[in-house]
């Protein structure tokens, strides 16, 4: 009876750590942010018109107090990092099936299971990251 326990407590001890794992998925293509917020966070449009002023802040925020560029690197294809790889940012599908209000979760959240770590309220306000949003999506066109 107790070596059974016993053994019950391994395997689940054992099954647990894959079980969370599956919560992040490897597949950029996937969505990023909780299920159950997904629809809410694809309805919210980006405050920040694209013009070039906005964008031009957001570059600088991109590379500079963000941070971004150390992972993301300038041209927006994402460096060689330890772990799960920084997004690629001139991938076309990538960018049409991304939402700036999803974009929005990860920057306030950071990517759980990766990396890329919570940037508003660390080292940016939440308009300097909608506007670093509007420079990642000019990465769109190259
Ligand atoms: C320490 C490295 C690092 C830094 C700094 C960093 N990122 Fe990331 N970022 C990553 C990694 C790794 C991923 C991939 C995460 C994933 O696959 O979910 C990522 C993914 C993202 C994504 C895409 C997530 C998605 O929905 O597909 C966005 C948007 C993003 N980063 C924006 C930024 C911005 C803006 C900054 C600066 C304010 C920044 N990142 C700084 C490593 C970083």
């Amino acid at each position: 009876m107790f070596a059974k326990i016993f053994w019950l407590g391994i395997l689940v001890s054992l099954a647990l750590p894959t079980t969370s794992a599956k919560a992040f998925h490897k597949d950029i293509y996937q969505p990023r942010v909780p299920e159950p917020l997904l629809e809410e966070l694809q309805d919210m449009d980006n405050p920040f018109a694209p013009t070039p002023e906005n964008i031009e802040d957001g570059r600088k925020i991109f590379l500079g107090k963000g941070y971004c560029v150390l992972c993301h690197g300038k041209n927006g294809k994402g460096l060689e990092i330890p772990g799960h790889k920084p997004r690629d940012f001139t991938d076309a599908k990538w960018q049409e099936i991304r939402t700036d209000g999803e974009m929005m979760w990860i920057l306030k959240n950071g990517s759980p299971g990766t990396s890329m770590p919570v940037r508003i309220g660390k080292v940016i306000n939440e308009e300097e990251g909608w506007k670093a949003i509007l420079f990642i999506r000019t990465f769109a066109s190259e």
